[in-house]
Formats: C-alpha cells, sequence, structure tokens
C-alpha cells in the first residue's frame, strides 16, 4: 500500500471523458413551474437548436423541425392546446386541472419549442427511425441546455399527437408529427436537482459467445 494520495487524472482525454460523464448524468428536467422569468438570450437559443441540428440521421433526412413560441404567441399556443383538449377528450373525461394547465404552462417558460417531424416525401427511410433521429435532436437542446445551467423539459400531452396540432404548427403533409413540446427558461432555484435511475445492469443481458 502506498501513501501517495490519488490524483485525479488530469490529461485532456480524461477531463473530456469527465466533462461527458457529468454532462450526460446531470442533465435534468426542470419543469416550467419550477422556471423564473429571466429571459433567453438569442446566442443562447441559437446555440441549442444549432446543436439539435447535429443530431444523428439516417439518410440525411435531417426531419426535425422547430418552432418557437415565446412572448405573446405562447398564449396563442396556450388557447389552442385549451380548445384542442376540450375537443378531443371525451366530455365525462375532461378534467378542470389539466385544461388550466395547458393554458398556463407555455407562459411560465420564456421560450417553448414545438417539435416536429418532417416525413421524407419518398419514405426510404422508416418512420420508426425519423423519430428517433428528432428525439436525439430534442436530446442534443436538452444536454446543452444543461451544460449553460438552464432548465428544461420535454413535455407530450395527447394533443400534441393529433393531426390538428400538426396542421396548426404548419406541418401540411399528414404524415408529418408534432412530437411534443420543449420548455426552456432557467431555474428558481440555486440547487440543482438530484435525478435517479435504475441499475444498468438491470437493462442489460450479456449474450453467450
Ligand atoms: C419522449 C419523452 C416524453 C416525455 N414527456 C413527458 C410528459 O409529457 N410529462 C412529463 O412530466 N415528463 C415527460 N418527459 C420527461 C420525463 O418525465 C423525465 O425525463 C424523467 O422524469 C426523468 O427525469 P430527468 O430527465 O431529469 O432524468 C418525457 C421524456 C421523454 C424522453
Amino acid at each position: 500500500m502506498s501513501d501517495e494520495p490519488e490524483v485525479p487524472n488530469l490529461d485532456p482525454q480524461s477531463l473530456r471523458i469527465a466533462a461527458a460523464n457529468a454532462l450526460i448524468r446531470r442533465r435534468r428536467t426542470i419543469k416550467p413551474k419550477d422556471m423564473s422569468d429571466k429571459p433567453v438570450e438569442p446566442i443562447q437559443l441559437a446555440t441549442i437548436l444549432e446543436n439539435a441540428n447535429w443530431a444523428p440521421t439516417h439518410g440525411m433526412t435531417e426531419p426535425w423541425r422547430f418552432f418557437i413560441f415565446s412572448g405573446e404567441g405562447r398564449e396563442r399556443l396556450g388557447n389552442f392546446c385549451q380548445s384542442l383538449y376540450s375537443k378531443i377528450t371525451p366530455e365525462t373525461e375532461v378534467r378542470a386541472d389539466k385544461f388550466e394547465k395547458l393554458g398556463a404552462q407555455p407562459m411560465m417558460a420564456p421560450i417553448v419549442i414545438a417539435v416536429g417531424m418532417k416525413r421524407q416525401d419518398i419514405e426510404k427511410i422508416p418512420e420508426i427511425e425519423e423519430i428517433e433521429a428528432v428525439a436525439c435532436a430534442v436530446q442534443n437542446m436538452h444536454l446543452t441546455a444543461s451544460a449553460m445551467g438552464m432548465a428544461a423539459f420535454w413535455s407530450t400531452p395527447p394533443i400534441s399527437y393529433t393531426d390538428e396540432m400538426r396542421a396548426w404548427l404548419g406541418l401540411e403533409d399528414p404524415r408529418d408529427k408534432c412530437l411534443g413540446f420543449f420548455y426552456l427558461g432557467w431555474p428558481k432555484e440555486e440547487e440543482w436537482p438530484e435525478g435517479t435511475r435504475g441499475d444498468v445492469s438491470d437493462k442489460i443481458v450479456q449474450v453467450p459467445s
């Protein structure tokens, strides 16, 4: 046994790996109710969207589309979400708290990004892979936001997946999709939240060689 203290690996590669591990494991969902009213600067939004655009894409279709709501646009979005909820929910299942939240939530984040998937005309790439690519783009946005200390939340209420929402966003082709809303802002709390996950070993199968 040596008495030498354990020294952290400070070579560039170890530092890069440590940074990637920390960013991926400390990315957190922080919901609009926990966001402050501090604005998102254009350069921060531009960086987040640029990184989204670097998601992997089978066949280079780049199917992600982003619709940016800020200011009063968020109110129009909230109003539309409420009217759509009333329209598609059977009367006996309508919940006042859900209706309320759909209208109020967009106003609690400085930026709301509706996430779209644009279907490739020739449909060479399977639809599921286009959805997967958009999910990768959202993860890029979320990681970038966390790296900047920003609060972010991917929300997918059932109204997201309706034809009405798709068309309202301007996704004209019925094969396109809205894949929910990415809320972006700054955390109210000074303390960054902790996450939890089950053990990865429960999700791994070592296939016999
Ligand atoms: C595709 C997708 C859709 C999601 N939709 C919702 C949602 O509608 N409502 C919600 O509360 N959280 C939603 N989440 C966020 C999860 O609740 C969140 O990722 C989870 O609680 C783990 O927290 P973390 O992101 O901080 O690790 C969604 C996440 C993904 C990947």
